[in-house]
């Protein structure tokens, strides 16, 4: 049977994929969108804070400062610069479609003002994806529990994937495809506890760096402060309503380590509530302040209460977990990656703009801004692509022992790192046999597996401290910025 060909192949469903699908149909593209779950999926469903659009034109210039002193020195400026002029123009396109968001912006951590666009308070992530999916037109086909295990590509060009229905390696099909954008989330299932879904299994990075593009700063690694033992998120937006942080004695003390207090940037705050605990502390959160908690943020109201405490009332306890992955594939300003025909976009992607620690709600806005990017130069792409590639190889795939993983991500690669741990950690995970898959799940440990060994290999050769990445063994920063670029066809370069 001859595969099925499409303009624009499109792998996630979230919100750098949905927009993408949206902005590719619009322009007349024939689009596949392909997800592994159901269509409302991926760590977008889940989003709490919302979206943080500049308030209005003159916001840019603060909102950049904001997200460069957040990334620590590796925020690309440029880039950065143009996703947030061409923020408002997504948010004026997405009201005239008729998304409403809550009347008033609120503050998250390391932003000078309240800027997060929430919709109905904090369930900002399920009804902004609900409201993506509903925009889909006829020229979108959509194939939902299809997992993709890898690439389609020869010489540095990709030419569509392949897909297991409902995970089922048996019934592999091909879809082709003019260009392939990659919009696969991130990789939290590195981590025993991670705020991330089920499917954050870094697919997307996987599947590219094993087709010869160039990864980069896997090792950068966002761990969230405010996280229930079951990888539950309280938003920081809690904390911007009047939520702090106190210790077993109900003391504050985040003003002893930064300015901001409670609502510095994350890497600071994930940072001192493990100080707390190395000094033998437990944690709490106290959201008592805050007034209708249940009516503002229903989502963690019932994520507490499911623990049998009451916010109310009680205090909670809470502890930094794995959130976001700023490194990734490396992709340019239009979201294209170093592979001919393959772009990506959202979480999977590497641009620049969050440099060494992401600021609060800014990971929406960046899959809005790229996943539309990253349509307009795959259609462009695609019309110019002539090639026959029916004959294309495809590349393979590797297996299992994740429960393994985890354990060696979170003892060596957490918010504190060493280089003993991190060669350990790499010498285990390296030993871990690999082998054809024969399942999703086994691909997907592959995945994992893979990724692992890019971020460890990323975080041994990162000798410095900089953002989420901190090293007690390098406490300060390098004074010149780098990033850590990985290829499958370095010397030396990370293998299945
Ligand atoms: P995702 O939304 O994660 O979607 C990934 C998609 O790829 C899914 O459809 C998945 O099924 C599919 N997929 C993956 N692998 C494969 C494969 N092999 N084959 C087929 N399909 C595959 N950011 C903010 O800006 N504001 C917030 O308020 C905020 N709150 C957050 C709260 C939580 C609990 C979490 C976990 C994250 C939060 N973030 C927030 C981060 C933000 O939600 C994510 O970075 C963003 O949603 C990523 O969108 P995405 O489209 O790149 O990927
Ligand atoms: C949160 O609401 O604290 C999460 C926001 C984000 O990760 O950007």
């Amino acid at each position: 049977m001859e595969p099925q060909t499409y303009d624009i192949l499109i792998i996630g469903s979230g919100a750098a994929g949905a927009y993408a699908a949206i902005k590719a149909a619009d322009q007349g593209g024939k689009v596949a969108l392909v997800t592994k779950t159901r269509l409302l999926s991926g760590s977008t469903r889940w989003a709490q804070g919302g979206v943080a659009f500049p308030s209005d034109i003159t916001d840019i210039e603060c909102h950049l400062k904001d997200t460069i002193t957040a990334g620590r020195g590796l925020v690309d400026e440029e880039v950065s610069n143009t996703i947030l002029k061409d923020a408002l123009g997504h948010l004026e396109y997405l009201m005239s479609r008729g998304i409403t968001f809550d009347a008033i912006p609120a503050l998250e951590g390391g932003h000078t003002i309240p800027r997060v666009r929430h919709i109905n308070g904090d369930e900002s992530g399920l009804h902004l994806l609900r409201f993506l999916h509903a925009q889909l037109n006829h020229n979108v086909s959509i194939y939902q529990q299809h997992f993709a295990p890898s690439l389609i590509s020869a010489d540095n060009k990709v030419h569509g994937v392949t897909l297991w229905p409902d995970g089922d390696p048996s019934r592999e099909f091909s879809l082709r495809a003019k260009a392939t954008i990659i919009a696969t989330g991130g990789a939290g299932q590195l981590y025993q506890v991670t705020t991330n879904p089920r499917e954050s299994t870094g697919d997307g990075i996987a599947l590219a760096y094993r087709a010869g593009a160039e990864v980069r700063d896997v090792e950068l690694v966002q761990f969230h402060p405010t996280v229930l033992e079951n990888g539950a998120l309280i938003s920081e937006a809690c904390r911007g309503e009047g939520a702090v942080l106190v210790n077993s004695q109900g003391k504050r003390f985040m003003d002893g380590y930064d300015p901001a207090a409670d609502l510095a940037p994350r890497d600071i705050v994930a940072r001192a509530i493990f100080s707390e605990e190395l000094k033998g502390e437990k944690v709490f959160l106290d959201l008592r302040p805050i007034r209708n908690l249940q009516e503002k943020f229903p989502t963690v109201h019932s994520s507490i209460t499911a623990l049998g405490l009451d916010p109310c009332v009680d205090l909670v306890p809470i502890h930094p977990a794995a959130h976001y992955l700023m490194g990734g594939i490396t992709s340019d300003d239009s979201g294209a990656t170093t592979v001919t025909n393959l772009y990506a976009a959202g979480e999977t992607a590497s641009t620049g703009f969050h440099g060494a620690n992401r600021l609060a709600s800014n990971s929406l806005l960046e899959s809005l801004v790229m996943g539309a990017r990253a349509a307009t130069a795959a259609l462009k792409c695609a019309h110019l692509e002539t090639s026959d590639f029916s004959n294309a190889p495809i590349v393979g795939v590797a297996e299992q022992h994740r429960t393994r993983i985890k354990e060696v991500m979170t003892n060596y690669a957490s918010v504190v790192r060493e280089e003993q741990g991190l060669l350990k950690g790499f010498g285990e995970i390296s030993n871990i046999n690999t082998f054809s898959a024969k399942s999703e799940a086994e691909a997907e440990t592959a995945n994992l597996r893979l990724v692992a060994l890019l971020a460890l290999r990323g975080a041994i050769e990162r000798k410095e401290s900089r953002g989420s990445h901190f090293r007690s063994d390098y406490p300060n920063p390098l004074r010149r910025p780098l990033h850590q670029i990985q290829k499958l066809s370095d010397f030396n370069a990370v293998k299945d």
